[in-house]
């Protein structure tokens, strides 16, 4: 393992973090934790050098923190430094925040959260959080030793990331990072912003939530072509060690053979420089998948608005996203969530009125028609 100086004091954390997000099930219930599987997978990692875990209150239905609790006796807890959330959607009162810390150290079966996050800030949360005073209580749980570091993470834009940046003296922030998105959320901007003010980045998603790994062929074409013998994954963590201002990579592995591989890529990262020519084969990839439209949108918003509410051009990016990266899972649960109901594909009457407004001719009913057929749940 090859470890990074990480924060405040001389710690040297593992390349490699273990992200508790998704861990092995019994079923198809979030919650049901394989908890001797997901034991075993953790003490690997610790065994093998990995040396911090980042969970939440809300992970696996608020099963990850007892599950990662529990993977940690005999002695592992000493072993690690561990991260959790606070989740700013549970908290209504200031009093919430201190609920809610209690519980997460009887999950974690610990006195003290070394690296303690706002999870998932954007701007609306952070007002919600400041709004309870979040800043004075985290203070005096660093104080009083319980915390031992105050970070967060992150999913808005760049300059809401440059503002929360600003707003504190952070000992660390956590941000949504791969080769796809360093024109993403905080992006690349925010991980420059970050490393200008010394404070040390943590990265989630570094496979896209494992989008990465399991490319489709026309992308595998890409790699295979280049003689260079590394699966999809190696390729993306590979890019994320090299990037510079980055301290710790975490991976929400799910399966055994996911931490011997990931170990195995950490091992053998070597100096974390990827060659010109490793750089040129990324950018070929990176294209390909920006060229990948199953549906020819340019997002130019002409064919809006649709006389009955429909979000044409939202329902658009969000099956390309879903076909680009041959995975359904964040598009489906983004046109349930993120979608009001009339603005779903769904609720097209196939009226044609948008048919003359598309610049691209799209047959845009039939389009959100195979769009609902892809998302609905
Ligand atoms: N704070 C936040 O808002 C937030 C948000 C997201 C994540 N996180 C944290 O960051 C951690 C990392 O994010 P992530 O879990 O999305 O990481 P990721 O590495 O982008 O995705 C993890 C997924 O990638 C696949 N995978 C991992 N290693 C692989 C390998 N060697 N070969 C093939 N596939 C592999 C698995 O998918 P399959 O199971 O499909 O095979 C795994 O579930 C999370 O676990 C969580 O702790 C935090």
């Amino acid at each position: 393992m090859h470890y990074r100086k990480f924060g405040k004091d001389k710690f040297q954390s593992s390349i490699l973090g273990f992200g508790a997000m998704r861990l092995p099930l019994n079923s198809q219930d979030t919650a049901d934790i394989d908890l001797p599987q997901a034991t075993r997978m953790i003490r690997l990692a610790v065994d093998s050098g990995i040396n911090y875990i980042d969970t939440a209150y809300g992970y696996h239905n608020g099963k990850s923190e007892t599950a990662v609790g529990q993977a940690l006796r005999d002695g592992y807890r000493e072993k690690v430094r561990l991260a959790t959330k606070l989740p700013y959607w549970a908290v209504n009162s200031p009093e919430d925040m201190d609920r809610i810390f209690a519980e997460q150290l009887t999950r974690l079966e610990t006195g003290k959260i070394d690296y303690y996050l706002l999870h998932a800030l954007s701007k609306t949360a952070w007002d919600k959080l400041k709004g309870f005073k979040v800043l004075e209580w985290a203070q005096s749980k660093l104080n009083a030793g319980q915390i031992g570091s105050l970070g967060f993470s992150f999913h808005d834009g760049p300059e809401v990331f440059k503002q929360i940046i600003d707003e504190h003296a952070w000992d660390f922030c956590q941000i949504q990072y791969n080769y796809m998105d360093t024109e993403n959320q905080a992006g690349a901007q925010g991980l420059e912003y970050a490393a200008s003010k010394n404070i040390p980045v943590v990265v989630m998603e570094p496979l896209r939530g494992g989008s990465l790994a399991n490319p489709l062929e026309n992308i595998r074409e890409i790699f295979t072509k280049s003689g260079i013998t590394r699966t999809p994954a190696e390729w993306a963590l590979l890019w994320a060690w090299s990037q510079p201002g980055i301290s710790l990579v975490l991976s929400g592995m799910s399966n055994l053979e996911q931490v011997r591989d990931n170990l195995r890529i950490a091992e053998n990262s070597g100096s974390w420089k990827l060659s010109e020519n490793d750089l040129k084969i990324i950018a070929e990839v990176k294209k390909a998948y920006l060229d990948s439209k199953a549906i020819d949108c340019t997002q130019c918003g002409y064919c809006m608005p649709c006389s009955y509410g429909v979000n044409i051009p939202a329902n658009f990016a969000m099956y390309n996203e879903a076909e680009r990266y041959n995975n359904y899972n964040g598009p489906k649960w983004q046109y349930a969530n993120r979608l009001k109901e009339g603005e779903r594909a769904a609720a097209c009457t196939g009226c044609r009125r948008c048919l003359t407004k598309c610049p691209q001719k799209l047959e845009i009913p039939d389009q959100l028609e195979k769009v609902h057929q892809a998302l609905k749940s």
